[in-house]
């Protein structure tokens, strides 16, 4: 290890909006970097990424990058971090991995820091899985309640941005959206169909009719939250915003749990912010405004109409900060704690 206050970091897929996103956050909050290291594929090589006022040279990933790393944070998509995650942790590196690479391997710790940090520590393989965006800030919200009733089901229908499918996602939502305002064909780039104007599934298909991205609010939501008994009832759906993805979130408990209960169990939680109006128009939970900030925002939050006992509510946060980037940062700061933050 370089300095024990200061830290050698590198980033795979430095120039992706994951990525981009990690640079931000760790300068944004002064983490002690002694030096900076920004991967990416051959494509990138020698080009510059702002940072610190600066610029930093973006160097190409091969199996010598990690040398003399004391903390690699990936974000280059599953088959990267498949072949590079393990390469990195045996040169000694803590691997933050924000791919889906890893989450459901039993040796891999899968953290959300507000809910269940202490998992980090048991790490046998050297890499800590960062989980898919939908579910952290869902289990952020969720955690208090569960901790206060036991959590027995969650249906959940999310309406995600763009920007968590990369940053070439977003140049086909506006490409698109200045298509259709010119009134020519809308010819798809990165997207299976029409995003622009429209909602899409554009997910991999998963097990039995469900995405892939379903399956991983159901798997994952059970591994953070320490109980497989949870039942996970996701519909997920990719609609034309940039940035910040929402959630409307029923829940039903062990006990029966109101409004108001559930309204003072957030109102401190770590990492949220509770919106208390239960309904007032243009003043709830918006992609426009958690986009850039590091909170969960809960608002919405109901006595369900049909249930007794059950809670409905409006989930939102930024999808490549809190649900990407400044989950994975939060993970490093509390693994290396620095006196001068
Ligand atoms: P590059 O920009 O050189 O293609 P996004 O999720 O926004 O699409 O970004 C993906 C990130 O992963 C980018 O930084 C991209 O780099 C990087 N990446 C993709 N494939 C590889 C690879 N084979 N080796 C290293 N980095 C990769």
């Amino acid at each position: 290890m370089s300095n024990p206050k200061s830290f050698v970091v590198a980033v795979a897929g430095a120039t992706g909006a994951v990525g981009r996103e990690m640079l931000k956050t760790l300068e944004d909050r002064k983490f002690p970097i002694s030096r900076l290291v920004p991967l990416a594929s051959k494509r990138s090589a020698g080009k510059k990424l702002p940072w610190k006022g600066g610029e930093v040279t973006i160097e190409e990933l091969g199996p010598k990058s990690f040398e003399g790393v004391d903390i690699a944070l990936f974000s280059a998509g599953a088959s990267v971090s498949r072949e590079y995650g393990p390469i990195a942790a045996k040169s000694g590196a803590v691997v933050i991995d924000n791919s889906s690479a890893w989450r459901m391997d039993p040796d891999v710790p899968l953290v959300v820091p507000e809910v269940n940090m202490a998992a980090a520590k048991n790490r046998p393989k050297g890499i800590i899985a960062n989980p898919n965006c939908s579910t952290i800030q869902m289990v952020v919200a969720l955690k208090p309640l569960h901790d206060a009733a036991r959590i027995k089901l969650i249906i959940v229908s999310t309406y995600q941005a763009t920007s968590g499918k990369g940053h070439e996602a977003v140049e086909d939502l506006l490409q698109q959206s200045r298509s259709v305002l010119a009134g020519t064909a809308v010819t798809p780039a990165v997207f299976p169909g029409q995003i622009a104007f429209n909602v899409l599934c554009d997910w991999k298909a998963g097990e039995g009719d469900y995405s892939e991205e379903e399956w991983k609010m159901v798997h994952e939501t059970r591994k953070i939250m320490g109980d497989d008994s949870i039942g996970v009832s996701p519909t997920t759906v990719r609609v034309p915003v940039v940035n910040g993805h929402s959630e409307a979130v029923h829940v039903q408990f062990h006990r029966p749990m109101d409004a108001a209960e559930a309204k003072n169990l957030l109102r401190n939680a770590e990492g949220v912010v509770l919106m208390e109006e239960a309904y007032a128009p243009g003043k709830h939970p918006q992609p426009a405004h958690a986009t850039g900030t590091d909170h969960v925002f809960v608002g919405r939050i109901r006595n369900d109409l049909a249930v007794p006992g059950a809670l409905d509510m409006f989930v939102v946060a930024d999808n490549l900060r809190k649900g990407a980037a400044l989950n994975a940062v939060q993970i490093a700061e509390r693994l290396f704690p620095s006196p001068a933050r």
